[in-house]
Order: C-alpha cells, then structure tokens, then sequence
C-alpha cells in the first residue's frame, strides 16, 4: 500500500495547550541535542488528538523539533500507525487479519466492514463517521477474532455482535469492550480451572475494559485535559507532595558563564510566564526594531541553529537582520519576540542569544 500525504489537507494544526504542554515534556526527556528522538510521541499525540496525521500536523511537530519536513514525514509515512488520511469522526476500526483470529472469522469481521462502513479500506463512510483497514496480530489471539477500536479492543467477537458494536457506536452508546462472549480477559468460558485463590477482588472486568467502562468512553479524542499529565521526568511524584525536584540537567558543558545549562534554560523558560498566553503576568518589551539592514547588507541569520529561511524571513518582518540585535535582546525583548513566533520557548530552547553573540564577536 503506497504511504502518501492525503490529497486534501486542512490549512492548519495546533495542539491543544494541554497537549502542547505534555508534547514540551516530552522533548525534555531526551538529552541535549537529541531532541528529534521525540518525533514518534509527538505525532502519536498529534494524531490522539485529529484522529489522522494531516501535512500540517507533520510540519507542525517537525518544526517543534527542528527537523526536516522530510524527516518527520518518514517517520509518518513508515509506520503503519500512522494514519495518512481521515478516519471515520466516531471511530477507526482496526480488524486483525492474522493466523488466528483468521481462522476464527476475521473474513467474516471484514465482510461487515465492508458492508457497513465502505467496500475499500482507509475510506470514510458515507455519513464519515467510520474507517477501518486491516491489520497484523494486535497481541489479543486468545480472544480471536477481534478489533481494535480506539484505545479498546472487543474481542470473541462474531460477526452479528460486531454489527451491533458499529451500530452502537453510531447511536453515541459505548459498547463494552473485551470479550464479547461473557468471559472475563482470556479465562476459560466456563470459569476458571485452577489458580482459584486468585479469583477473588477482581474488578468487574479486567483493566482497561473496566477503565474504559469507568469513564464512559472508547473512542474519545485525546485533547489532553483527560488525564493528569504523567511527565514524572519533569515533575517526579514523591511521598512528600510539597517536593518538587528540578528537571534533570544536561551532562554536557554549560551554555554560559553562569554554570546554567541549556536543559535549565528551556526549564526555567518553560516555567516562566511568556507571550500571549499569560498577558496578565508577563511584561514584554520591544526590542529596537531596524527598518531594513544596515549598509553592508544583513547578516545570514540562519547561522543560529534553530533558525531556518522561513524564520529569518519572520525576524527580517519583524525588523531584526542583524546578529548584535538578537545578541542584545534582554528578557522582556525575548518575551516580546517569543509572543510573535510561532512556537514559544524555541529561543531558550536553541540558546539564540549564545549564538548571536559568539556570531557578533566572530564578523
Ligand atoms: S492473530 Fe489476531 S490478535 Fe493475534
């Protein structure tokens, strides 16, 4: 099947800022300079939250780690779970086609596929509100045959039971996921046989179907507000919960003359109120603002790491083309120009003033 961008795109992707928060910590985890090792976590959260990875959403996480379009879209395009095109608005089903749940009926489950949703996979329904595609062994074939649905799997299924599924979900129900035939995870049918002792003080079903059960919802687009953040790298939970250690800093050599690190810095911006989002706190300041470059022409501003063409040619609009400007922003500057830039933080984050400086003394 050929892997390719989805011929009709939307124009835009942003995270939710819930999402855009755990997204800045997830790039923490990694070490310096390392940060393009995020990309798969990203565009997972990116596709949690529109149910399919769109252009926008690829170059949107691309630019958050600095790489490549063409990188990131690698990443997309050779992993399968990664959708490329529009999934259905309610769900995206996934169908096992393997050894077992093949030999237990999976024909049968894409046959109502195709019925019910659409003659071919990854194409919406006519209402749009359902895909599905088949797919490699999901781990589950002691309960063959069975479907991925969102975050949930139903399994034992039999193909009457899986029209009712879609038909549920299409009237807002939430059908139980698990085992469809009334047994509890991959117990025998009749109960169990041995190792009794460990049947009592089970939940009513077993872990994340009683999750799922629990909060009413399998098939919810992730926007981040669902779950407490877990970053535990940034913020590690401890008995005493007035104790909040820092973000671990980097091994390597500091960025400054002050001893702080690089990783302390994107911490420390990170924490502090900046741009738009925080109007009531944050105190920003224009910088001195230049009209078009001095005689001698502009400096190639796409020396500091971090800054590409496009944003040299957002510095350039906003009046900067010279290195001794950036090298002088104070922090109030920082926090005007971070407020104009598509993805805050990144100044911190690639350490620009660092750069501009040494780049300054260097000409
Ligand atoms: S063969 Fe279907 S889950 Fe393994």
């Amino acid at each position: 099947m050929l892997r390719r961008l989805y011929h009709e795109q939307p124009d835009t992707f942003a995270f939710t800022p819930d999402n855009l928060k755990w997204a800045e910590a997830q790039i923490k985890k990694f070490p310096e300079g390392r940060q393009a090792s995020a990309i798969i976590p990203l565009l997972w959260r990116a596709q949690e939250q529109e149910g399919w990875l769109s252009r926008p959403a690829i170059e949107y996480v691309a630019n958050m780690l600095d790489m490549a379009f063409i990188r990131a879209f690698e990443v997309a395009s050779f992993y399968f779970m990664f959708q490329l095109q529009p999934v259905g608005s309610i769900a995206h089903v996934q169908v096992c086609g393997t050894l077992s749940c093949m030999i237990c009926g999976a024909e049968d489950l894409i046959g109502v596929c195709k019925e019910k949703i659409a003659s071919e996979p990854h194409t919406l329904s006519a209402d749009g509100k359902f895909s599905w595609e088949e797919v490699e062994c999901l781990g589950s074939c002691a309960n063959a045959p069975m479907v991925q649905i969102g975050k949930d799997y139903y399994e034992d299924l039999t193909a009457e039971r899986f029209a009712e599924i879609i038909d549920e979900l299409a009237a807002g129900q939430v059908p139980v996921p698990g085992p469809q035939n009334g047994r509890y995870a991959a117990e025998p049918l009749k109960g169990l046989t041995s190792l009794k002792e460990y049947d009592s003080g089970k939940t009513k079903y077993n872990a994340s179907v009683q999750l799922a059960t629990d909060i009413g919802d399998t098939v919810k687009r992730i926007d981040g507000t669902e779950v407490p953040l877990l970053t535990p790298w940034v913020k590690p939970v401890t008995a005493d919960a007035d104790k909040v250690e820092e973000p671990k800093p980097a091994k390597n050599k500091p960025v400054d003359e002050t001893g702080i690190t690089k990783q302390q810095a994107v911490a420390e911006s990170a924490a502090k109120p900046v741009g738009k989002s925080n109007p009531e706190t944050t105190i920003e300041k224009e910088p001195e603002l230049l009209s078009g470059p001095r005689d001698g022409g502009a400096d190639d501003l796409k020396k500091i790491s971090g800054v590409g063409p496009k944003l040299e040619g957002v510095l350039n609009e906003l009046g900067f083309y010279h290195y001794d400007q950036i090298a002088a922003w104070t922090e109030e500057e920082i926090a005007w120009v971070d407020s104009r830039l598509k993805f805050k933080g990144r100044i911190a984050r690639d350490g620009w003033i660092e750069q501009a400086q040494e780049l300054a003394k260097a000409k």
